[in-house]
């Protein structure tokens, strides 16, 4: 196994606890009108109270298995943002599904279901390793989104900052799960399987919420796949970038920081136009 790797200097995870002003916001199609970009969106941050909780407790079940004061310390730094993540976009659910007319609790039951089961019967490294997969994902999303300015273009500028700042946390905290996981005695071949079921079930619930946030909006399924299509995999598409991050997480030798998380430094350093960061 790698040895855990450093981040770089100045890096440090920081709670930031922002309350963003989203009620109303939330409720209309956000990201320039386009009902099927902000859906992409919405239906991601469906999927993050429920599953910000889980990686946190799994982290947590792991957590005497650390002795390094220093990661001990990230993994409070790692909970506590995932904590206030869970509970914005907890709020941000709860606003796209009252003016959809839609149940938060209906379309988190798959995702619930799903931890339910394996909770019974997987081990807990198992879902350790489901949940580094996870935290690759999400920090690779986060550096597209930094990297590919056409992601948020066009995006409200509270939804810009929410998804800005979540960007920048997942970022610094990329590193903790899979350090937690070394720590633990995690193995490759159980860390390269854990990404093929992860990758399967995000797409998988994705295209659910998907669909469900655009039941009724009178879109052709064509032009919804075709504008999805556009806006991830088009020449200056959202995920443009992200094939090769992706594979390396399979690298018998792959560690978080192998990728320097550059653009979210140079945003939290205020060298990027954010104002809250300030
Ligand atoms: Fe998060
Ligand atoms: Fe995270």
């Amino acid at each position: 196994m790698p040895q855990a790797r450093a981040k770089p200097e100045g890096f440090d995870i920081e709670p930031r606890n922002r309350r963003f002003d989203i009620e109303a916001v939330a409720a209309t199609d956000w990201h320039g009108g386009s009902p099927v970009r902000t859906a992409i969106f919405n239906a991601l941050s469906l999927m993050f109270p429920v599953g910000e909780q889980y990686f946190i407790d799994t982290v947590k079940r792991l957590r005497e298995r650390v002795t390094d004061p220093v990661l001990l310390d990230e993994v409070a730094g790692f909970t506590a943002q995932e904590a206030i993540h869970s509970r914005e976009h907890s709020r941000y659910n709860d606003a796209v599904c009252a003016a959809r007319g839609l149940s938060v609790e209906k379309l988190e039951a798959p995702i619930r279901r799903r931890i339910r089961w394996a909770q019974k019967y997987r081990p807990p490294l198992e879902h350790l390793a489901m949940t580094v997969a996870y935290e690759h994902l999400t920090a690779i999303l986060a550096d597209a989104m930094f990297r590919n300015p056409a992601t948020l273009d066009g995006a409200h500028p509270e939804m810009a900052a929410l998804w800005h700042w979540h960007g920048l946390e997942e970022t610094e905290h990329k590193a903790v799960a899979f350090d937690v996981y070394v720590a633990a005695g995690g193995t490759v071949a159980m860390r390269r399987r854990a990404m093929l079921i992860v990758t399967f079930n995000l797409t998988r619930d994705l295209i659910r919420n998907m669909s469900h946030l655009l039941r009724g909006r009178g879109l052709s399924p064509f032009r919804i796949w075709r504008e999805t299509a556009t806006f991830l995999f088009g020449r200056s598409g959202a995920l443009k970038g992200i094939a090769r991050p992706y594979r390396d997480f399979y690298r018998r030798s792959f560690h978080p920081w192998d990728h320097p998380g550059d653009l979210a430094i140079r945003y939290r350093r205020g060298e990027e136009d954010e104002p809250w960061f300030v």
